[in-house]
């Protein structure tokens, strides 16, 4: 099957505007205590990139990597880090930057995994909401967009690697063969 880009879902303009709204509410409620945002790889990177730009306290910054349980060999496994935190967790104030939050799976293991860390407290930053598709109920402190069930790519979310670099949000459409 071939793929290609869709209709825009959300602008670069309209990114960048709730990406800064999101950086100024943690540093509101984040001021005085002890942040680590922790960006989960690789989909949420420039999505990081933009909200750590944007805040307006000092805080630390860390990354992990999940394992992928997309393949058929681990189907909803308990997919374990490929990539863990090089900082210590113990009594730190953790928010978690993710790029999609789609069934739940992913991010209630996250946070298991997280609070066997001992932090003092752990929220979730998404950029995106499919509240649509959830299986497992999971808080999303800060929501970027919330989003209809649609395949979405761009802002550092993809497809088989590609079109991390898009700007904007897009969906991404089977391509009939020629
Ligand atoms: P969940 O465990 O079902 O919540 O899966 C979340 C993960 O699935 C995200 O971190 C993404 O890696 C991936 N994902 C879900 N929906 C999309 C999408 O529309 N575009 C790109 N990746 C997606
Ligand atoms: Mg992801």
């Amino acid at each position: 099957m071939n793929y290609r880009l869709g209709r825009t879902l959300v602008s670069a303009a309209d990114i960048q505007t709730r990406v800064r709204e999101l950086a100024g509410a943690i540093s509101h409620d984040y001021a005085g205590r002890d942040l680590l945002l922790l960006c989960v790889l690789k989909g949420a990177a420039i999505f990081w990139a933009d909200l750590c730009r944007g805040l307006e306290i000092p805080g630390q910054s860390d990354f992990v990597a999940l394992e992928s349980y997309g393949d058929a060999s681990a189907p909803l496994g308990r997919p374990r880090f490929t990539k863990a935190a090089d900082v210590s967790l113990v009594d730190r104030d953790v928010v978690i930057v993710e790029d999609i939050i789609d069934t739940g799976h992913t991010i209630d293991h996250l946070r298991g995994l997280l609070q066997a860390q001992s932090p003092h407290s752990v929220a979730l930053c998404a950029l995106l909401d499919k509240a649509e598709r959830r299986e497992i109920r999971t808080p999303v402190e800060y929501c970027g967009f919330v989003i209809p069930n649609v395949f979405v790519v761009g802002y550092g979310l993809d497809h088989a690697q590609r079109y991390r670099h898009l700007p904007y949000l897009a969906t991404l459409e089977p391509s009939p063969p020629v």
